[in-house]
């Protein structure tokens, strides 16, 4: 099975000049729990950006580049190779970027969505999705703090 996780703004926003758009710790925490243990699905572009392996994860990238190579990274040319190289009965974790959540976004059938009150210039957006085709499941309000200053909530959507 193949999910989500992403941290939205408003709009949309998802990144600009390839990086994040906002400080807010709470939403790593949570991204991690998320995704510890399991595979997770990027964009050359998005690795590049994170920059290195995280940890008990297994990393699948993206790329049309026949020579990247990265220790400890598993590269595929197109999304059928992913889907050819992960289970079903596992939950399986597209990360981003724009450009891959796009081409995911038929095949997802649950997204862990940050919303983020925050308005921002970006460059990158996550696809709009038909919301009448997806219910919420879950819903937490994220705890503000010193170093969590930004209104946010998570919210769990499953295809319907
Ligand atoms: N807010 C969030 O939750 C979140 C999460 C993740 C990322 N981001 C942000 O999103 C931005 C990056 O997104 P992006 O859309 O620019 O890039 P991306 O989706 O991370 O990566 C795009 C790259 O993936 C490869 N690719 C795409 N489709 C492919 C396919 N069908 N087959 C093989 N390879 C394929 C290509 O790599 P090659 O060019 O090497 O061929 C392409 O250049 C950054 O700003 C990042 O910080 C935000």
């Amino acid at each position: 099975m193949l999910s989500i996780v992403v941290a939205v703004g408003l709009n949309n926003a998802i990144g600009k000049e390839n990086g994040l758009l906002w400080r807010l710790p709470n939403d790593l925490k949570h991204f991690r729990s998320i995704t510890e243990g399991h595979t997770i699905i990027m964009g050359r572009k998005t690795f590049e950006s994170i920059g290195r392996i995280l940890p008990n994860r297994r990393h699948i990238v993206l790329t049309r580049n026949r020579d990247f190579h990265f220790e400890g990274v598993v590269t595929a040319s197109s999304v059928r190779e992913v889907q050819d190289l992960v289970s079903n009965e596992d939950e399986n974790f597209v990360i981003g970027g724009g450009e891959i959540y796009k081409q995911f976004l038929p095949f997802v059938r649950r997204i862990y969505m940050t919303e983020v009150e925050i308005e921002v210039d970006a460059d990158t957006f996550f696809p709009e999705i038909d919301r009448s085709k997806w219910k919420v499941i879950a819903e937490k309000p994220g705890v503000l703090d010193e170093k969590n200053t930004i209104p946010h909530r998570f919210i769990t959507l499953e295809c319907i």
